[in-house]
């Protein structure tokens, strides 16, 4: 497994390897690398001949009052996960290796990121794109996976990808979950003994709200109502609990009987913010 910290050699690496005929699937992470993460290694290679793997704690996609001091950094232990998953090379670039210079030009994002994360973390999602154009640019993969989970993330991506005609296919990664339903993420390590008990209640609170909308409604609002009070007797504090409409994930009130949407939950368990989502088809 290659691993390099320089942008000059990722590409030598991607281009060797197309050079021997190979399609390079891209897994970009920020590391601390769970199971969720190595199940998008997985389904890459049912994808690609060989797998990229970048791992860069992202600041420009947090907020002054964020976690990117304390998100949780190993990369010895990333790096042995990679090697067992078989990936080809990974990229671990420093800071200034990814912003060498003063970033004079910004993405404005339209819509996409007016609801859920992109409403409640200002500036996340123009990160988000700054790194993402980034990474493709130096990697120029033939495929990029991204997880469910982040699910703004992925049709933000996306729609980058097409958009700026990267010529690169997203496919999107299944939510892996802990045995108890929690959606694995690196965040989770943040939780206390007490909220790891509580946590699992958001998915389960999720999936009782889905199987309420799948036979339609006419006021989401109305129909949501006890599942926020149940969240909040549970211990959460609600950031967003929202249907939105599949793809351009504009907010609704209303659902059709087996119309695609998607079901968004974000709450905190003190300080741990949690995402989960659920795709009502
Ligand atoms: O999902 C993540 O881990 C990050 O947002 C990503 C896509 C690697 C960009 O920093």
């Amino acid at each position: 497994m290659i691993v390099t910290n320089t942008i000059a050699e990722i590409r030598e690496t991607v281009f060797n390897l197309k050079k021997d005929g190979k399609t390079v699937g891209f897994v970009p992470t920020m590391g601390a690398l769970h199971s969720g993460h190595l199940s998008l290694m997985r389904t890459m290679k049912n994808h690609a001949d060989a797998v990229v793997t970048s791992v860069f704690v992202n600041p420009t996609q947090f907020g002054p009052s964020e976690d990117f001091d304390a998100y949780p950094r190993q990369i010895e232990s990333d790096l042995e996960k990679c090697r067992n998953e078989g990936v080809a090379a990974v990229f671990l670039p420093s800071k200034e290796e990814m912003y060498a210079e003063k970033q004079l030009i910004s993405f404005q994002l339209l819509g996409l990121g007016d609801h859920l994360c992109g409403a409640s973390r200002p500036g996340h999602f123009h990160g988000v794109i700054q790194v993402v154009n980034k990474l493709f640019n130096i990697v120029q993969p033939n495929f990029a996976i991204f997880g469910q989970k982040d699910i703004q993330q992925f049709y933000v991506l996306k729609r980058m990808a097409t958009e700026f005609n990267h010529g690169i296919e997203i496919l999107m990664g299944d939510t892996m979950r802990e045995s108890d339903g929690l959606a694995m993420s690196s965040r989770n390590a943040y939780l206390n003994e007490e909220e790891r008990k509580i946590a699992p209640k958001l998915y389960e609170n999720l999936q009782d709200l889905a199987n309420k909308i799948r036979n339609g409604t006419d006021d989401f609002a109305a129909l949501s109502a006890s599942n926020r009070d149940d969240l909040r007797l549970a211990g959460f504090t609600i950031d967003y609990l929202t249907l939105v409409e599949d793809e351009f994930l504009q907010p609704k009130n209303r659902h059709e009987k087996g119309e695609k949407a998607i079901l968004a939950v974000a709450a905190y368990l003190g300080k741990t913010r949690l995402i989960d989502n659920i795709i009502i088809e």
